[in-house]
């Protein structure tokens, strides 16, 4: 099945003129693929490149990861079977979880101390009972997943000029990918990494790698480390602040990624710093994913007549690693 994945541009004069520029966004959020944040670019250029004889998809992240399902999403739609290695508190990921489920994807929750060794042991189960597996790596931090972003940022780049891109940093991918067509556009404009998680050290090795596989070597990283409200998936202040003022003026935020490099956007704003005839270019927002998924489950279990989407007694909130313990399967239950 190939997916449209031509880059949605869209100006924003209201918002931008509230901040005193000129303001695109990429809505990779609307790509026709529901629910996978800026996923869907990466694990398509996964699919593409993945052998024909490939029976088992094995992929890893957090409970409650974008990545993580939409990996289970395309293996479903390309009949491929699809095991995830999760980490993380189980009360966290009860909706995710059953998506998975419905999905038809099997999953263990492991330490995160114990990720490595369960994708291996998950890869040599599938080549002993004769199948093909494919280990994609975490986050789509992938040579596949930062050319799909270098091939995507060229065609925005080509499109439109800003001065400066805005972009959420997790894994590095996303930005390293942009770099990589920064470095190759006309009039490369400034790629600005808001870090979701990771400190400035740590971030920006993974950015650079990133920006080296997507082919700009020695390239300079712009990796913001002070936005990261101690770290993923929390919020402070300045987050809940950007996601109401997005969602306020129409723009749909979500405080783990697309909130965060918001709220650098408008700090700039605020602060006067960015010049009237600058640009900004926010990459690849996605929606409040909860929000979506509680719709979703609803249309699933209406049309599927699946009440146990609704139950959550398999994961009620309780300590993590009873919890981890009780949803792990035995080999033989994904084999
Ligand atoms: C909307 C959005 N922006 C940015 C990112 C970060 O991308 P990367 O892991 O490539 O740094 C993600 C990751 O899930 C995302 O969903």
């Amino acid at each position: 099945m190939e997916i449209d994945l031509t880059p949605i541009v869209q100006r924003w004069d209201k918002l931008g003129s509230a901040l005193g520029t000129e303001l695109f966004v990429v809505r990779d959020d609307l790509l026709p693929f529901p629910l996978a944040g800026n996923k869907v670019r990466k694990l398509a250029a996964e699919f593409r490149i993945m052998p024909h004889s490939t029976t088992l998809v094995i992929s890893n992240g957090g409970i409650d990861s974008n990545h993580c399902r939409t990996a289970a999403w395309f293996a479903a739609l390309h009949g491929v079977r699809s095991h995830l290695v999760l980490h993380g508190a189980c009360a966290e990921g009860g909706r995710a979880l059953e998506m998975l489920r419905a999905l038809g994807a099997t999953y263990q929750v492991v330490r995160p101390t114990g990720i490595a060794e369960t994708l291996s042991a998950a890869a040599s189960h599938e080549r002993d009972r004769g199948g093909v597996p494919v280990v994609i790596p975490g986050g789509c931090h992938s040579r596949a997943g930062a050319i799909a972003y270098r091939d995507a940022g060229l065609s925005v780049l080509r499109e439109i000029h800003p001065n400066s891109v805005y972009v959420a940093s997790g894994t590095g991918a996303t930005q390293g990918g942009l770099i990589a067509a920064a470095a190759r556009s006309a009039s490369p404009p400034k790629i600005v990494g808001i870090s979701v998680a990771r400190d400035r050290g740590h971030g920006s090795i993974a950015v650079e790698e990133a920006a080296r596989w997507a082919g700009a070597d020695q390239a300079s990283i712009c990796f913001d480390d002070g936005f990261r409200a101690g770290g993923y998936a929390r919020q402070d202040e300045r987050t809940v602040d950007a996601v109401r003022f997005g969602w306020e003026h129409g723009l749909p935020l979500d405080g783990t990624y697309t909130g965060k490099a918001f709220a650098a956007i408008l700090e700039a704003g605020r602060a006067g710093a960015t010049p009237p005839e600058d640009r900004l270019l926010a990459h690849g927002w996605s929606l409040e994913l909860d929000r979506w998924l509680d719709l979703m489950l609803t249309i699933l279990a209406r049309a599927h007549a699946l009440p146990s989407l609704y139950t959550r007694t398999h994961c009620r909130p309780s300590p993590r690693v009873s919890c981890a313990e009780r949803t792990l399967p035995r080999v033989a239950e994904y084999a």
